[in-house]
């Protein structure tokens, strides 16, 4: 497998990281995951916008980083992953320093590193199909979920909490707002209105979150960007997370309870299929 490291394209297996790496140390850094779609990187620039929000956040040496898309492509190429589906992950840290709390100084190189990988997505559109469980958690995150920070600690626990209750994700509860996934988007349909956590310091501004709107748009379904609350969620008549890895994937079951019928209702149906539409189209703008 080919990764890139530092400016070079090298064997993944003969990479070498420093133990002093902030990233390993204190995980100082940021990530990025990019869904390729037979070699198309799905809105490659808008993550990498969200990359250099973070490293502005952080205060990173560097800003922007919007050669890691032609890093993407190339990625994609030396691993023979055009044709299938696939995913790109991109870390940059704040490299290797003697261990302080604060900045390295002088500034040291950053870290960059990013890799492709084949995506299973076959068995993610068994579960678009079917619908997810989940189970809800409360938030141990901090207040900075809007950074996608290589920190996951809480997230890590939360889903694998998940795991051990024969869920697929958990929704993080704050003050009894249902803000997010450990990895996706949350978002309920109440009276045939699509609600969503609005964009706070307390969730990461997804950009499948962000394609979903634009798509209700498209299929007149009205959204409100407000806190969806865990004592109203009964009440909803679907739910769904969105994600890069999940797309848009229904919750037939929460806590263990059924939700409705227990089958993926006509909301999410009519936003997976825009969302297949979608990604025709874009496939034909970026290839032509
Ligand atoms: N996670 N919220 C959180 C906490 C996430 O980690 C992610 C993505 C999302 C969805 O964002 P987007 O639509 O831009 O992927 C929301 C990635 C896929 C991951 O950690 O693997």
């Amino acid at each position: 497998m080919i990764a890139y490291y530092n400016n070079a394209f090298l064997e993944k297996k003969d990479i070498r990281i420093s133990p002093d790496d902030r990233g390993f140390l204190f995980a100082d850094g940021l990530y990025e995951v990019i869904r390729s779609y037979q070699g198309h990187l799905l809105r490659a620039k808008d993550h990498i916008t969200r990359l250099n929000y973070g490293a502005t956040h952080l205060k990173l040496s560097k800003t922007d980083f919007f050669e890691f898309e032609e890093i993407a492509y190339e990625l994609l190429k030396q691993n023979n992953l055009t044709s299938t589906p696939a995913t790109v992950y991109i870390q940059v840290t704040r490299g290797p320093a003697k261990r302080t709390h604060a900045f390295p100084d002088p500034v040291t190189d950053l870290t960059l590193y990013a890799t492709a990988a084949a995506f299973d997505a076959a068995s993610a559109l068994k579960k678009q199909e079917q619908g997810i469980s989940v189970i809800t958690v409360p938030d141990t995150r901090w207040a900075r979920c809007d950074m996608k920070t290589t920190g996951l600690t809480a997230n890590i626990l939360a889903n694998q909490t998940a795991v051990e209750n024969k869920a697929s994700e958990a929704v993080f509860i704050r003050d009894g707002v249902m803000l997010e996934g450990t990895h996706s988007n949350f978002m309920a349909v109440f009276d045939d209105v699509l609600v969503t956590s609005p964009l706070t310091n307390y969730i990461l501004g997804g950009i499948t979150r962000k394609i979903v709107l634009e798509l209700c748009k498209k299929e007149n379904i009205k959204v409100e960007e407000r806190p969806v609350f865990e004592k109203d969620i009964l009440s909803a008549s679907e739910m769904m997370i969105v994600g890069t890895t999940v797309e848009i994937t229904p919750i037939v079951k929460m806590n263990h309870a059924v939700i409705r019928d227990g089958k993926p209702g006509p909301v999410v149906r009519t936003l997976q299929d825009a969302f297949k539409g979608f990604l025709a189209h874009e496939k034909r703008i970026y290839n032509r």
